[in-house]
Protein backbone atom coordinates (compact mmCIF):
# COMPACT_ATOMS: atom_id res chain seq x y z
CA UNK A 1 0.00 0.00 0.00
CA UNK A 2 1.01 3.30 -0.72
CA UNK A 3 2.10 5.23 2.93
CA UNK A 4 0.21 8.37 1.70
CA UNK A 5 -2.98 6.60 0.24
CA UNK A 6 -5.77 8.63 2.45
CA UNK A 7 -8.39 6.50 4.38
CA UNK A 8 -11.44 8.48 6.12
CA UNK A 9 -15.33 9.00 6.02
CA UNK A 10 -16.66 8.08 2.62
CA UNK A 11 -20.12 8.63 3.43
CA UNK A 12 -22.42 9.61 6.36
CA UNK A 13 -25.64 9.24 7.24
CA UNK A 14 -27.78 10.06 10.40
CA UNK A 15 -31.16 8.82 11.96
CA UNK A 16 -33.22 9.86 14.86
CA UNK A 17 -35.97 9.22 16.37
CA UNK A 18 -40.12 9.70 16.01
CA UNK A 19 -41.21 11.75 18.53
CA UNK A 20 -39.96 15.05 19.77
CA UNK A 21 -39.92 16.69 23.14
CA UNK A 22 -39.16 20.46 23.03
CA UNK A 23 -37.79 22.46 26.03
CA UNK A 24 -40.42 24.91 25.96
CA UNK A 25 -42.73 21.94 26.68
CA UNK A 26 -40.27 20.76 29.15
CA UNK A 27 -40.38 23.65 31.32
CA UNK A 28 -43.46 23.93 31.68
CA UNK A 29 -43.23 20.93 33.83
CA UNK A 30 -40.08 21.84 35.48
CA UNK A 31 -40.93 25.39 36.43
CA UNK A 32 -37.68 26.51 34.73
CA UNK A 33 -36.88 29.73 32.46
CA UNK A 34 -36.81 28.42 29.35
CA UNK A 35 -33.71 30.47 28.47
CA UNK A 36 -32.10 28.11 30.85
CA UNK A 37 -32.22 25.54 28.04
CA UNK A 38 -32.49 27.40 25.43
CA UNK A 39 -29.24 29.82 26.19
CA UNK A 40 -28.25 28.18 28.80
CA UNK A 41 -27.61 25.03 27.64
CA UNK A 42 -28.47 25.92 24.43
CA UNK A 43 -30.94 22.82 23.63
CA UNK A 44 -34.55 23.54 22.26
CA UNK A 45 -35.70 20.12 21.84
CA UNK A 46 -34.67 16.39 22.64
CA UNK A 47 -35.55 12.86 20.41
CA UNK A 48 -37.68 10.76 22.19
CA UNK A 49 -37.84 7.20 21.04
CA UNK A 50 -41.31 5.58 20.07
CA UNK A 51 -42.03 2.34 21.32
CA UNK A 52 -40.98 0.52 18.60
CA UNK A 53 -37.59 2.59 18.66
CA UNK A 54 -34.44 1.66 20.05
CA UNK A 55 -30.39 2.07 18.88
CA UNK A 56 -30.96 -1.11 16.20
CA UNK A 57 -33.92 0.34 14.41
CA UNK A 58 -32.16 4.02 14.40
CA UNK A 59 -28.39 2.07 13.15
CA UNK A 60 -30.55 0.65 10.99
CA UNK A 61 -32.22 3.43 9.69
CA UNK A 62 -28.81 4.91 9.38
CA UNK A 63 -26.97 2.80 7.70
CA UNK A 64 -29.85 1.85 5.17
CA UNK A 65 -28.93 4.52 2.82
CA UNK A 66 -25.49 3.58 2.77
CA UNK A 67 -25.61 0.40 2.05
CA UNK A 68 -27.86 1.41 -0.97
CA UNK A 69 -25.88 4.23 -2.12
CA UNK A 70 -21.98 1.59 -1.94
CA UNK A 71 -23.80 -1.97 -2.05
CA UNK A 72 -22.14 -4.46 0.14
CA UNK A 73 -19.37 -6.10 -1.69
CA UNK A 74 -16.13 -4.15 0.07
CA UNK A 75 -17.52 -4.48 3.54
CA UNK A 76 -16.04 -7.14 5.86
CA UNK A 77 -16.32 -5.18 8.93
CA UNK A 78 -19.31 -3.68 10.87
CA UNK A 79 -18.24 -1.79 14.46
CA UNK A 80 -20.89 -1.10 16.55
CA UNK A 81 -20.33 1.98 19.24
CA UNK A 82 -23.42 1.74 21.85
CA UNK A 83 -23.55 2.90 25.49
CA UNK A 84 -27.08 1.97 24.88
CA UNK A 85 -26.87 -1.66 24.59
CA UNK A 86 -29.68 -4.39 24.26
CA UNK A 87 -27.85 -7.70 25.34
CA UNK A 88 -24.61 -8.23 27.67
CA UNK A 89 -23.50 -10.96 25.18
CA UNK A 90 -24.63 -10.52 21.57
CA UNK A 91 -23.74 -7.31 19.45
CA UNK A 92 -26.24 -5.23 18.79
CA UNK A 93 -24.78 -5.18 15.24
CA UNK A 94 -25.87 -8.41 14.70
CA UNK A 95 -29.40 -7.64 15.01
CA UNK A 96 -28.34 -5.33 12.17
CA UNK A 97 -26.64 -7.70 10.27
CA UNK A 98 -29.45 -8.93 9.67
CA UNK A 99 -32.10 -6.42 9.05
CA UNK A 100 -30.03 -5.15 6.05
CA UNK A 101 -29.64 -8.57 4.82
CA UNK A 102 -25.55 -8.02 4.51
CA UNK A 103 -23.58 -10.86 3.44
CA UNK A 104 -21.99 -13.63 6.27
CA UNK A 105 -18.49 -12.93 5.19
CA UNK A 106 -18.75 -10.03 7.79
CA UNK A 107 -16.96 -9.63 11.27
CA UNK A 108 -19.31 -7.66 14.12
CA UNK A 109 -18.73 -6.53 16.95
CA UNK A 110 -19.69 -3.98 19.61
CA UNK A 111 -17.50 -1.13 21.42
CA UNK A 112 -18.19 0.84 25.02
CA UNK A 113 -16.93 3.57 26.36
CA UNK A 114 -19.39 5.92 27.36
CA UNK A 115 -19.63 8.69 24.72
CA UNK A 116 -16.13 7.98 23.10
CA UNK A 117 -16.57 4.90 21.31
CA UNK A 118 -18.16 5.74 17.96
CA UNK A 119 -14.23 7.78 18.20
CA UNK A 120 -12.98 4.39 19.18
CA UNK A 121 -14.41 2.48 16.12
CA UNK A 122 -13.52 5.09 13.26
CA UNK A 123 -10.01 4.98 14.25
CA UNK A 124 -10.20 0.99 14.12
CA UNK A 125 -12.25 1.07 11.38
CA UNK A 126 -9.43 3.27 9.44
CA UNK A 127 -6.47 0.97 10.82
CA UNK A 128 -8.10 -1.77 9.50
CA UNK A 129 -8.81 -0.08 6.02
CA UNK A 130 -5.18 0.99 6.17
CA UNK A 131 -4.41 -2.60 6.11
CA UNK A 132 -6.35 -3.78 3.26
CA UNK A 133 -7.41 -0.95 1.17
CA UNK A 134 -9.94 -2.94 -0.52
CA UNK A 135 -12.44 -3.26 2.36
CA UNK A 136 -14.46 -0.96 4.09
CA UNK A 137 -15.90 -0.81 7.88
CA UNK A 138 -19.31 0.35 8.76
CA UNK A 139 -19.40 2.18 11.50
CA UNK A 140 -22.23 2.93 13.49
CA UNK A 141 -23.04 5.24 16.81
CA UNK A 142 -26.29 4.60 18.11
CA UNK A 143 -27.24 5.73 21.76
CA UNK A 144 -30.34 6.85 23.61
CA UNK A 145 -29.61 9.32 26.35
CA UNK A 146 -31.82 9.19 29.33
CA UNK A 147 -31.19 10.43 32.67
CA UNK A 148 -33.49 10.28 35.73
CA UNK A 149 -37.10 12.25 35.63
CA UNK A 150 -36.97 15.48 37.44
CA UNK A 151 -32.82 15.02 37.23
CA UNK A 152 -30.61 18.52 36.02
CA UNK A 153 -29.66 15.93 33.45
CA UNK A 154 -32.94 15.54 32.08
CA UNK A 155 -32.83 18.34 29.81
CA UNK A 156 -29.95 16.94 28.15
CA UNK A 157 -31.50 13.57 26.67
CA UNK A 158 -31.50 12.87 23.03
CA UNK A 159 -31.30 9.85 20.49
CA UNK A 160 -29.95 9.19 16.87
CA UNK A 161 -27.64 6.85 15.21
CA UNK A 162 -25.02 8.21 12.61
CA UNK A 163 -23.21 5.63 9.76
CA UNK A 164 -20.24 6.09 8.35
CA UNK A 165 -18.66 3.78 5.73
CA UNK A 166 -14.73 4.36 6.23
CA UNK A 167 -12.43 3.61 2.82
CA UNK A 168 -9.44 4.42 1.04
CA UNK A 169 -9.65 7.39 -0.58
CA UNK A 170 -12.75 8.62 1.19
CA UNK A 171 -15.42 11.22 -0.39
CA UNK A 172 -16.08 12.87 2.59
CA UNK A 173 -12.95 13.00 4.98
CA UNK A 174 -10.03 12.41 5.19
CA UNK A 175 -8.30 11.42 8.53
CA UNK A 176 -5.01 12.89 9.51
CA UNK A 177 -2.82 10.43 11.37
CA UNK A 178 -1.74 12.53 14.68
CA UNK A 179 -3.82 11.94 16.89
CA UNK A 180 -4.26 13.40 20.84
CA UNK A 181 -5.27 11.05 23.92
CA UNK A 182 -6.11 11.54 27.70
CA UNK A 183 -7.50 8.61 29.96
CA UNK A 184 -8.44 9.45 33.69
CA UNK A 185 -10.23 7.12 35.92
CA UNK A 186 -12.79 9.01 37.07
CA UNK A 187 -16.55 8.72 38.49
CA UNK A 188 -18.36 11.60 36.71
CA UNK A 189 -20.72 9.70 34.61
CA UNK A 190 -21.75 5.98 34.14
CA UNK A 191 -24.56 3.50 34.32
CA UNK A 192 -24.55 0.03 36.13
CA UNK A 193 -25.87 -2.94 34.26
CA UNK A 194 -28.92 -2.99 36.26
CA UNK A 195 -29.66 0.46 35.59
CA UNK A 196 -31.78 2.15 32.41
CA UNK A 197 -30.63 5.72 33.28
CA UNK A 198 -26.96 7.10 34.23
CA UNK A 199 -25.70 8.09 37.30
CA UNK A 200 -24.30 11.32 36.85
CA UNK A 201 -22.06 14.05 38.61
CA UNK A 202 -23.10 17.20 35.98
CA UNK A 203 -21.11 20.08 37.53
CA UNK A 204 -18.01 17.18 38.05
CA UNK A 205 -18.64 15.58 34.53
CA UNK A 206 -18.00 19.15 33.06
CA UNK A 207 -15.00 19.81 34.72
CA UNK A 208 -13.70 16.50 33.43
CA UNK A 209 -14.72 16.77 30.18
CA UNK A 210 -12.68 20.44 30.15
CA UNK A 211 -9.88 19.30 31.74
CA UNK A 212 -9.74 15.87 29.27
CA UNK A 213 -9.53 18.71 26.38
CA UNK A 214 -6.94 20.10 27.73
CA UNK A 215 -4.83 16.43 27.50
CA UNK A 216 -5.74 15.43 24.52
CA UNK A 217 -4.95 18.41 22.94
CA UNK A 218 -1.66 18.61 25.09
CA UNK A 219 -0.81 15.07 23.60
CA UNK A 220 -2.14 16.22 19.83
CA UNK A 221 0.34 19.03 19.98
CA UNK A 222 3.19 16.37 21.12
CA UNK A 223 2.50 14.23 18.28
CA UNK A 224 2.92 16.52 15.78
CA UNK A 225 -0.71 17.22 15.30
CA UNK A 226 -1.81 20.75 13.36
CA UNK A 227 -1.40 23.97 15.29
CA UNK A 228 -4.91 25.50 16.26
CA UNK A 229 -4.69 28.02 13.70
CA UNK A 230 -5.08 25.90 10.86
CA UNK A 231 -8.13 24.17 11.92
CA UNK A 232 -11.44 25.57 9.92
CA UNK A 233 -13.76 24.66 13.29
CA UNK A 234 -13.46 22.49 15.62
CA UNK A 235 -16.55 19.41 16.51
CA UNK A 236 -17.00 18.84 19.64
CA UNK A 237 -18.72 15.51 21.81
CA UNK A 238 -22.09 17.95 22.18
CA UNK A 239 -23.84 16.23 25.56
CA UNK A 240 -25.78 19.98 25.21
CA UNK A 241 -24.41 22.43 22.70
CA UNK A 242 -22.95 24.85 24.88
CA UNK A 243 -20.99 22.80 26.35
CA UNK A 244 -19.25 22.79 23.45
CA UNK A 245 -18.23 26.99 23.48
CA UNK A 246 -17.05 25.95 26.72
CA UNK A 247 -14.64 23.37 25.56
CA UNK A 248 -13.49 25.85 22.39
CA UNK A 249 -12.77 28.53 25.16
CA UNK A 250 -10.93 25.83 27.46
CA UNK A 251 -8.91 24.97 23.94
CA UNK A 252 -7.79 28.21 22.44
CA UNK A 253 -6.60 29.53 26.31
CA UNK A 254 -4.94 25.87 26.41
CA UNK A 255 -3.41 26.69 22.59
CA UNK A 256 -2.21 30.12 23.77
CA UNK A 257 -4.63 31.96 21.49
CA UNK A 258 -6.57 35.20 22.68
CA UNK A 259 -10.33 34.63 21.53
CA UNK A 260 -13.25 36.62 22.03
CA UNK A 261 -16.96 35.26 23.46
CA UNK A 262 -17.83 36.68 19.86
CA UNK A 263 -15.30 34.74 17.67
CA UNK A 264 -15.70 31.17 19.68
CA UNK A 265 -19.33 31.60 19.03
CA UNK A 266 -19.20 31.83 15.28
CA UNK A 267 -16.67 29.20 15.06
CA UNK A 268 -18.54 26.40 16.78
CA UNK A 269 -21.84 27.53 15.24
CA UNK A 270 -21.86 25.41 11.93
CA UNK A 271 -21.48 22.55 14.73
CA UNK A 272 -24.53 22.65 16.84
CA UNK A 273 -27.43 22.82 14.52
CA UNK A 274 -28.32 19.32 14.53
CA UNK A 275 -27.46 18.48 18.21
CA UNK A 276 -29.37 21.26 20.01
CA UNK A 277 -32.55 20.22 18.36
CA UNK A 278 -31.98 16.28 18.81
CA UNK A 279 -30.12 16.09 21.95
CA UNK A 280 -27.63 14.56 23.47
CA UNK A 281 -26.45 11.02 21.26
CA UNK A 282 -23.66 10.26 23.30
CA UNK A 283 -21.69 8.21 20.99
CA UNK A 284 -23.28 9.63 17.82
CA UNK A 285 -23.15 13.78 18.80
CA UNK A 286 -19.55 13.91 17.76
CA UNK A 287 -20.32 12.85 14.25
CA UNK A 288 -24.17 14.74 14.36
CA UNK A 289 -21.86 18.00 14.50
CA UNK A 290 -20.07 16.76 11.66
CA UNK A 291 -23.13 16.45 9.61
CA UNK A 292 -23.88 19.57 10.80
CA UNK A 293 -20.91 21.38 9.94
CA UNK A 294 -20.87 19.61 6.00
CA UNK A 295 -24.46 19.79 5.13
CA UNK A 296 -24.42 23.93 6.86
CA UNK A 297 -21.56 24.72 3.70
CA UNK A 298 -20.38 22.73 0.33
CA UNK A 299 -17.37 25.07 -0.28
CA UNK A 300 -14.79 23.56 2.85
CA UNK A 301 -13.18 21.24 0.28
CA UNK A 302 -8.86 21.56 1.01
CA UNK A 303 -10.20 22.64 4.65
CA UNK A 304 -8.77 21.03 7.84
CA UNK A 305 -11.76 20.20 11.02
CA UNK A 306 -10.46 19.12 14.34
CA UNK A 307 -12.40 16.83 16.56
CA UNK A 308 -12.56 16.19 19.98
CA UNK A 309 -14.36 12.85 21.56
CA UNK A 310 -15.01 12.60 25.37
CA UNK A 311 -16.52 9.53 26.71
CA UNK A 312 -17.10 9.81 30.50
CA UNK A 313 -15.28 7.72 32.58
CA UNK A 314 -13.16 8.87 31.19
CA UNK A 315 -11.50 8.80 27.46
CA UNK A 316 -10.87 11.36 24.82
CA UNK A 317 -9.10 11.96 21.70
CA UNK A 318 -7.88 14.91 19.92
CA UNK A 319 -8.08 14.47 15.83
CA UNK A 320 -8.26 16.02 12.51
CA UNK A 321 -9.75 15.68 9.06
CA UNK A 322 -9.23 17.35 5.99
CA UNK A 323 -12.67 17.55 3.71
CA UNK A 324 -12.43 16.13 0.45
CA UNK A 325 -12.81 18.89 -2.55
CA UNK A 326 -15.97 17.41 -4.05
CA UNK A 327 -17.73 16.42 -1.13
CA UNK A 328 -20.99 18.38 -1.74
CA UNK A 329 -22.09 16.03 -3.97
CA UNK A 330 -22.43 13.21 -1.94
CA UNK A 331 -23.88 14.85 0.92
CA UNK A 332 -27.57 14.02 2.68
CA UNK A 333 -28.84 16.93 3.18
CA UNK A 334 -32.21 16.55 2.83
CA UNK A 335 -32.40 13.58 4.19
CA UNK A 336 -30.96 14.72 7.30
CA UNK A 337 -33.25 17.45 7.75
CA UNK A 338 -36.06 15.23 6.66
CA UNK A 339 -35.60 13.24 9.84
CA UNK A 340 -35.62 15.59 12.19
CA UNK A 341 -38.49 17.62 10.88
CA UNK A 342 -40.74 14.90 10.37
CA UNK A 343 -40.44 13.65 14.47
CA UNK A 344 -43.93 14.33 15.77
CA UNK A 345 -43.96 16.73 18.69
CA UNK A 346 -45.27 15.30 22.41
CA UNK A 347 -46.58 16.75 25.27
CA UNK A 348 -44.71 16.08 28.67
CA UNK A 349 -47.35 13.42 29.81
CA UNK A 350 -46.82 11.35 26.99
CA UNK A 351 -43.17 11.43 27.20
CA UNK A 352 -43.84 10.02 31.02
CA UNK A 353 -46.32 7.85 29.60
CA UNK A 354 -43.58 6.14 27.54
CA UNK A 355 -41.09 6.47 30.13
CA UNK A 356 -43.19 4.48 32.45
CA UNK A 357 -43.78 1.44 30.14
CA UNK A 358 -40.02 -0.35 29.70
CA UNK A 359 -40.03 -3.38 27.75
CA UNK A 360 -41.29 -6.45 30.32
CA UNK A 361 -38.65 -8.77 31.14
CA UNK A 362 -40.81 -11.50 32.10
CA UNK A 363 -40.07 -13.56 29.24
CA UNK A 364 -43.66 -13.78 27.63
CA UNK A 365 -44.27 -12.58 24.18
CA UNK A 366 -45.28 -8.96 23.71
CA UNK A 367 -46.21 -7.27 20.41
CA UNK A 368 -45.30 -3.81 20.42
CA UNK A 369 -47.97 -1.38 18.55
CA UNK A 370 -46.47 0.20 15.21
CA UNK A 371 -45.31 4.09 16.11
CA UNK A 372 -41.96 4.58 14.16
CA UNK A 373 -42.11 6.47 10.85
CA UNK A 374 -38.73 4.37 10.00
CA UNK A 375 -38.21 1.80 8.01
CA UNK A 376 -37.38 -0.71 10.80
CA UNK A 377 -39.51 -1.38 14.16
CA UNK A 378 -39.07 -3.32 17.20
CA UNK A 379 -42.44 -5.18 17.35
CA UNK A 380 -41.80 -6.90 19.81
CA UNK A 381 -39.81 -9.59 22.40
CA UNK A 382 -40.15 -13.18 23.11
CA UNK A 383 -38.40 -15.29 25.28
CA UNK A 384 -35.97 -12.44 26.07
CA UNK A 385 -35.38 -11.70 22.46
CA UNK A 386 -36.23 -8.50 20.65
CA UNK A 387 -37.86 -9.01 17.60
CA UNK A 388 -37.17 -6.70 14.47
CA UNK A 389 -39.04 -6.66 10.99
CA UNK A 390 -38.45 -4.40 8.30
CA UNK A 391 -41.12 -2.06 7.38
CA UNK A 392 -42.17 1.10 4.63
CA UNK A 393 -40.61 1.23 1.32
CA UNK A 394 -37.56 -0.95 2.26
CA UNK A 395 -39.77 -4.02 3.12
CA UNK A 396 -40.12 -4.78 -0.59
P1 LIG B 1 -28.13 22.38 36.01
O1 LIG B 1 -27.20 22.22 37.17
O2 LIG B 1 -29.59 22.24 36.26
O3 LIG B 1 -27.93 23.76 35.32
O4 LIG B 1 -27.75 21.39 34.85
P2 LIG B 1 -27.14 25.07 35.80
O5 LIG B 1 -27.83 25.65 36.97
O6 LIG B 1 -25.66 24.79 35.88
O7 LIG B 1 -27.45 25.98 34.53
C1 LIG B 1 -26.91 25.65 33.29
C2 LIG B 1 -26.48 26.95 32.62
O8 LIG B 1 -27.64 27.71 32.33
C3 LIG B 1 -25.59 27.82 33.50
O9 LIG B 1 -24.64 28.43 32.66
C4 LIG B 1 -26.56 28.88 34.01
O10 LIG B 1 -25.94 30.10 34.35
C5 LIG B 1 -27.46 29.03 32.79
P3 LIG B 1 -23.07 28.22 32.96
O11 LIG B 1 -22.82 28.77 34.31
O12 LIG B 1 -22.83 26.72 32.91
O13 LIG B 1 -22.39 28.93 31.83
N1 LIG B 1 -28.78 29.58 33.13
C6 LIG B 1 -29.42 30.49 32.35
N2 LIG B 1 -29.06 31.09 31.20
C7 LIG B 1 -29.95 31.99 30.65
N3 LIG B 1 -31.16 32.28 31.22
C8 LIG B 1 -31.55 31.68 32.35
C9 LIG B 1 -30.66 30.74 32.98
N4 LIG B 1 -30.73 29.99 34.10
C10 LIG B 1 -29.57 29.27 34.18
N5 LIG B 1 -32.73 31.97 32.90
C11 LIG B 1 -25.86 20.10 34.06
C12 LIG B 1 -26.53 21.46 34.11
C13 LIG B 1 -24.73 20.09 33.05
C14 LIG B 1 -25.31 19.77 35.45
C15 LIG B 1 -26.92 19.06 33.68
O14 LIG B 1 -27.45 19.35 32.41
C16 LIG B 1 -26.41 17.63 33.67
O15 LIG B 1 -26.27 17.00 34.71
N6 LIG B 1 -26.16 17.09 32.47
C17 LIG B 1 -25.71 15.70 32.29
C18 LIG B 1 -24.20 15.60 32.37
C19 LIG B 1 -23.53 16.30 31.23
O16 LIG B 1 -24.10 16.57 30.20
N7 LIG B 1 -22.22 16.57 31.40
C20 LIG B 1 -21.43 17.20 30.36
C21 LIG B 1 -19.97 16.76 30.35
S1 LIG B 1 -19.78 14.99 30.47
C22 LIG B 1 -20.10 14.39 28.87
O17 LIG B 1 -20.15 15.14 27.94
C23 LIG B 1 -20.31 12.92 28.72
C24 LIG B 1 -21.75 12.49 28.55
O18 LIG B 1 -22.18 12.78 27.23
C25 LIG B 1 -21.88 11.00 28.84
C26 LIG B 1 -20.98 10.04 28.10
O19 LIG B 1 -19.82 10.24 27.88
O20 LIG B 1 -21.48 8.95 27.85
C27 LIG B 1 -22.69 13.20 29.50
Amino acid sequence: MPPDLPVGIHDLSFATSSLVLTHTELSKHTGANVAKYHTGIGQKAMSVPAADEDIVTMAADAAAPVITRHGTGRIRTLLFATETSIDQSKAAGVYLHSLLRLPSAIRVVELKQACYSGTAALQFAAALVARNPEEQVLVLASDIASYDLDSPGEATQGAAAVAMLVSAKPALVELCPATGLHTDDIADFWRPNYRSTAVVDGKKSAAAYLAAVDGAWRDYQARGGLPLEQLRTVCYHQPFTRMAFKAHQQLTNAAGIKSSNKAIESTIAPTTRYNETIGNSYTASLYLALAAVLDGNDTLGEETIGFFSYGSGSVAEFFAGRVVPGYGDRLRTRAHRETIARRRPIDYAAYLKLREHPLPHDGGMHLIPRQTQGNFRLCGISNHQRLYEVVGPLSA
